[in-house]
């Protein structure tokens, strides 16, 4: 009997402990309260595995002579305690993941289609995944119900776990992790390569390319295997706790000692452990990081996109008021950079705006049009141009004001005073082309780091907002910390305000915008701070800002020295143009957007003269955010053009996720 008491109080003891251990972690927080994202799901199955393992050895050390019957000691029932304990922590685990596992899973049939080889092995996957899981449930429902449980009950269920038949946990753990995984190599060490090309990576390639999955699901192939696997990963953990906790529970009830037993078991788990990550690593490493916007279903202005406007814009004036002496002795093309200067005998001039501006590339079209003009307050001058001879500039439709006839005129014999078709550049208040160029930078202080990206018109000035959030241990984000950080709130008007310092404005000779990604190459330490644009050959450069970081601890490195500002690094300096000449407003086009490729530049310009009469100025500007569907700290953000031929497209942000490859490393904890 004093055995018994004694051994009673120090059971007593070590389940004090073994409860503090589950519930304390190093940085103080709770387990359950850590399990946060992405990094930290991996991190705390292996962490679970451990307390597992350290649970049942506690047990062991103190059963390890007498067994004892169910009836005599209830406080056996612990054993069962101590699961409830550990699965609270899975099922909160598989909280976490839960939404990105479900849109993953359910994005796969999309790109499964007609493979039926695939489909069998998912259909294959998930019969086995939710084997064991039916069985775990089971095991929950004997914890609840632990005060009526019957040990008999009990242990067939263990026997049923854990001991060798073909229903057996071990049994369903080695077929999910072939199916998902392949064979496990004999030597493998994490090193192996031919495990590369199994249904997880055959998936992530698949993914990767579905493009139109990808922007709508908005998860980066890497996070998306990252979320498969979690789910593989929790499920083969709950086969490894109900293993554990089976042959825990004969050992005490004295059914065997199973010493054998439970070493090949852990063994086993180490094994596929280190392979599944080894193969995690692999395919993580080739998985592409970049998250973008898909085209929204429906262009809304103000909404999903907005306009640079009146740039370079379609405009009709009589040769007689192109030059300076009222002449008409030359040609419309001879007009290739001018500008008003009158209005001649109150002409079609008097009944339009002048372009108080500069003008350029004159044509002549034909004599004699109908023109129709825009009502007053829009950025257009021009609904449509039909001329005499039957070419017709815009579309033609009932026109809100009255049509003008406009009509060249003969002066003596000699001279034609023709109307021509020019592109007018007038900087003034309906002409919304400035860009800003003071940086967007995160709260660096406040352990903040940029998140997404978005542009947005403001005051008339296009800023590249930035998404900013908490950096905590591990890569994760503080998902409650996530919000935009205001953009500068200046008017171009304002005395202190200054063009070339803080904001660009655009013109005929300097519209450019380059299109590329800024990323650190090879750096790991770093992450996205913030975002700039400069000015370099006449065109907007993006520039991104980089901070150094502890990865373990989470925080960003002050003083501010650690930050770098870097701009897109070609080992050719030669840049391609985007024709962008000659294309209709991109918010007609019924096809889907192609993106551009990288170390392109483009002008922004004028609709064609056919297809818009050249009044609108493209590519647009798509203001959609661009977040990843779980906030995570970026590695870069880039520039891209999308469209789809024939439409002038849209200018949109990207964003590079930071690589969490060299993270995901093979548990050497386990046994
Ligand atoms: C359990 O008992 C065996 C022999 O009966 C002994 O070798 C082993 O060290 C004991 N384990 C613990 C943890 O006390
Ligand atoms: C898991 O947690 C969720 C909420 O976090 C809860 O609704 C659910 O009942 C839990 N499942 C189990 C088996 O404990
Ligand atoms: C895989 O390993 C073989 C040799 O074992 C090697 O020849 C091959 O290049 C490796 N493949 C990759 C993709 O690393
Ligand atoms: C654009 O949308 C924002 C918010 O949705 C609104 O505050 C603003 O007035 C809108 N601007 C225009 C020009 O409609
Ligand atoms: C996350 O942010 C919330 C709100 O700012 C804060 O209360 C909480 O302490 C943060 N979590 C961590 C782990 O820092
Ligand atoms: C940053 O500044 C600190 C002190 O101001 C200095 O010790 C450190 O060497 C600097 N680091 C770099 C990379 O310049």
């Amino acid at each position: 009997v004093k055995m018994k008491l004694w051994q009673l109080q120090k059971h007593r003891v070590l389940l004090l402990l073994l409860l503090i251990a589950l519930c304390q972690e190093s940085h103080g927080k709770s387990v359950l309260e850590s399990l946060d994202t992405v990094s930290s799901i991996l991190h705390d199955v292996v962490k679970l595995a451990e307390y597992v393992q350290t649970a049942v050895n506690a047990f062991d050390g103190d059963h390890n002579t007498t067994a004892v019957s169910w009836e005599e000691e209830s406080e056996k029932k612990n054993a069962l305690m101590q699961f409830k304990e550990i699965s609270r922590a899975i099922n909160e685990t598989q909280q976490q993941n839960f939404q990105y596992a479900m849109a993953a899973k359910e994005s796969l049939e999309h790109f499964i289609g007609d493979n039926i080889p695939l489909m069998l092995q998912m259909l294959d996957i998930t019969k086995t995944v939710d084997a064991i899981s039916a069985r775990y449930d089971e095991m929950l429902t004997y914890q609840t119900r632990k005060q009526k449980l019957e040990a008999d009950t009990l242990v067939s269920f263990a026997h049923w776990v854990a001991l060798p038949n073909e229903h057996s946990i071990e049994h369903q753990l080695k077929r999910l992790h072939t199916a998902v995984f392949g064979q496990l190599p004999f030597y493998s060490h994490g090193r192996d390569n031919a495990t590369t090309i199994c249904f997880l990576s055959l998936m992530t390639e698949s993914y990767q390319l579905s493009t139109h999955k990808r922007c709508s699901l908005l998860l980066s192939p890497q996070q998306f295997v990252y979320a498969l696997y979690m789910d593989i990963a929790i499920t083969e953990l709950k086969g490894y706790t109900m293993l554990e906790f089976s042959l825990m529970t004969l050992r005490l009830l004295g059914k065997g000692n199973f010493n054998e037993e439970i070493q090949l078991m852990r063994h086993n788990y180490a094994q596929r452990t280190a392979h599944a990550v080894s193969s995690l690593r692999a395919i993580m490493q080739r998985a592409d990081r970049r998250v973008w916007r898909c085209d929204p279903d429906k262009h809304v202005h103000n909404a999903t996109y907005d306009e640079v406007t009146r740039l370079l814009q379609g405009y009709v004036e009589n040769e007689v008021d192109l030059n300076n002496d009222q002449s008409c002795g030359q040609t419309c093309p001879d007009y290739s950079a001018t500008s008003s200067k009158g209005c001649y005998k109150q002409e079609f001039c008097s009944k339009q705006q002048q372009c108080q501006g500069d003008i350029y590339d004159c044509q002549f079209v034909d004599s004699d049009m109908r023109l129709c003009q825009s009502p007053t307050g829009s950025s257009r001058r021009y609904e449509f141009i039909e001329y005499e001879n039957g070419v017709l500039f815009g579309r033609r439709q009932s026109c809100g004001r009255d049509t003008n006839a406009v009509e060249s005129w003969r002066r003596w014999i000699f001279y034609n005073c023709h109307y021509c078709f020019c592109l007018c550049d007038e900087p003034k208040h309906r002409s919304d082309r400035y860009f800003n160029l003071r940086a967007s930078v995160s709260d660096v202080e406040e352990n903040r780091v940029v998140t997404g990206v978005r542009f947005v018109k403001h005051n008339r000035v296009f800023h590249l907002q930035i998404q900013q959030g908490q950096l905590l241990p591990r890569g994760v984000i503080n998902a409650s910390t996530v919000a935009w950080k205001p953009v500068d709130n200046y008017l171009i008007s304002q005395s202190q305000v200054a063009r070339n310092v803080d904001y660009h404005i655009m013109d005929y000779r300097n519209r450019g915008l380059n299109l590329d990604e800024v990323t650190m190459t090879d750096d790991k330490a770093f992450v996205v701070t913030g975002v700039k644009f400069r000015v370099s050959n006449n065109r907007l450069n993006l520039q991104v800002q980089f901070t150094k970081f502890n990865f373990e601890q989470g925080l960003l490195m002050q003083p501010k020295n650690t930050s770098v500002w870097q701009v897109k690094r070609y080992t050719t300096s030669f840049r391609q143009k985007l024709n962008l000449e000659n294309l209709d407003v991109p918010t007609r086009a019924t096809l889907k957007s192609v993106s551009s490729r990288d170390n392109q530049y483009l002008e922004f310009v004028n609709t064609g003269r056919s297809q818009d009469a050249a009044q609108t100025t493209v590519p647009f500007i798509d203001i959609q955010e661009v977040v990843s569907a779980q906030p995570l700290p970026l590695a870069g953000i880039g520039i891209y053009h999308k469209g789809s031929s024939g439409y002038g497209g849209f200018v949109a942000p990207k964003i590079i996720n930071y690589d969490f490859t060299p993270h995901i490393r093979v548990p050497t904890q386990i046994s």
